[in-house]
């Protein structure tokens, strides 16, 4: 019974492989999971929610309520409830609405308002699942952090063959239960992330500062998260910021108070990922008030700010891992090898502002990951959701490791 108390929602859509939806209940009843099924109209063709209720032990869901008495099914709550919404067979028209954000069936506004992962199955004949159109949707639906198991290759209901069948029931089980067993992964474990751009100030008005959006740190603080892990978040004035309630946050402004706020909690941390652009220079002083245009060149003296990870770094236990990042111009592998040495890490993310699509602001990222014993792991051009879960993966090892359990 690994399934004990879980809450799955099954959405069933318009395909011939939606008869396997029915072993997909039983397999998913008898790991002791209470399932709910939410069905498209047209699903309702390739298989009775007759069978379904009776395996699932639950009321069929199709409509937004029910014409008889006017009764409301609610989608929201359908999402609040569930800790799993499972899509399978998840149909090229489904994929193609849920990337788009359209929502004229029940199963799509459970999909939008759902606060719980989501993990997608998809079943299509082969050219539809080849379409650019079809690989770009699910490129969406990973972007957007949900698990898609690919489809498998095989015969297809058209009597052609190739890739588009939908994995059988009983390895998307294997998928489900893996996904439950990763959620716990970091229970008991506390994570600092620290993340975005601080702000060094000039006068009132000014400031020098940088163009980190916040969006690896707050993917890799989501990742720790729902994971299990509760997370300390401490973040300079960045454009995005996480939400999960395992998540505490911690905004700063300044080096000096993002390395306060570290420093503070380090002790009761296991983790510690440095996922900020931390300013490395600060002015000497700061004016009290805006500095006036004068028509002379002026000049403003600043000094280093503290070096956040090298301090953590010089204290941290042989209990505690630390992760570092940086980014890079030349000599990348190299400088970040020396970075990880000089700083005392355990692991240190390389970005490469040469790479196309990787840095600071966009929604994709492209990293090499390299470990004390020079373990490297490089990651091609995917969305920060992406990459920070094979950083999470990457970490989770290393940290086994440490305490014994590799
Ligand atoms: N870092 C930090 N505190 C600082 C500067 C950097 O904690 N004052 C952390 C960053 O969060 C990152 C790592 O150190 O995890 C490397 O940052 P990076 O800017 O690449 O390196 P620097 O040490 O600043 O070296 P340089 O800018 O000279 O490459």
């Amino acid at each position: 019974m690994q399934l004990r108390g879980k809450h799955i929602i099954l959405g069933i859509t318009g395909s011939i492989a939606a008869y396997k939806a029915a072993i997909l209940v039983r397999l998913l009843v008898k790991e002791g999971a209470e399932v709910k099924v939410v069905m498209t109209p047209l699903a309702k063709e390739f298989i009775t929610p007759l069978t379904l209720a009776t395996l699932s032990k639950n009321p069929i869901l199709v409509d937004f309520f029910n014409p008889e008495n006017g009764d409301w099914n609610s989608h929201v709550d359908l999402g609040l409830w569930a800790d799993l919404y499972l899509i399978a067979p998840a149909s090229a028209n489904t994929i193609a609405k849920m990337a788009n954000g359209v929502a004229d069936n029940l199963l799509l506004t459970t999909y939008l308002s759902a606060k719980c992962p989501v993990m997608v199955a998809p079943a299509m004949d082969l050219d539809m699942y080849n379409h650019p159109a079809t690989q770009k949707n699910i490129g969406t639906l990973l972007g957007f952090g949900n698990i898609v198991i690919e489809a498998t290759t095989g015969e297809l209901a058209s009597g052609l063959s190739g890739k588009g069948r939908m994995e059988e029931p009983e390895n998307i089980l294997l998928s489900v239960i893996h996904f439950f067993s990763k959620s716990t992964r970091y229970s008991n474990t506390t994570v600092l992330v620290t993340s975005g751009p601080t702000h060094e100030p000039i006068d009132p008005v000014r400031f020098i500062g940088n163009h980190s959006s916040g969006k690896m740190g707050t993917c890799i603080a989501e990742s720790f998260a729902q994971q299990g892990a509760r997370v300390i978040f401490i973040t300079g004035p960045a454009k995005v910021f996480p939400s999960h309630s395992n998540i505490e946050i911690i905004k700063i402004r300044t080096a000096e108070e993002m390395f306060n706020a570290a420093a503070k909690c380090f002790s009761s941390i296991d983790i510690a990922v440095m996922a900020a652009a931390v300013a490395d220079f600060t002015p000497i002083s700061t004016s009290l008030s805006k500095i006036k245009r004068e028509s002379n060149d002026i000049s403003i003296q600043l000094k280093p700010t503290k070096d956040i990870a090298a301090s953590l770094g010089q204290s941290k236990s042989n209990k505690q891992l630390l992760v570092g990042f940086a980014l890079e111009t030349d000599k990348e592998l190299e400088n970040a090898v020396e970075k990880l040495k000089k700083k005392n890490l355990d692991i240190i993310v390389l970005n490469s502002l040469n790479d196309q699509g990787a840095g600071f602001s966009g929604d994709t990222n492209k990293v090499t990951i390299i470990n004390k014993k020079n373990k490297t792991l490089s990651i091609d051009l995917k969305s920060k959701t992406e990459v920070a879960n094979d950083i999470v993966d990457f970490i989770a090892e290393e940290f086994d490791r440490l305490r014994g359990k590799g």
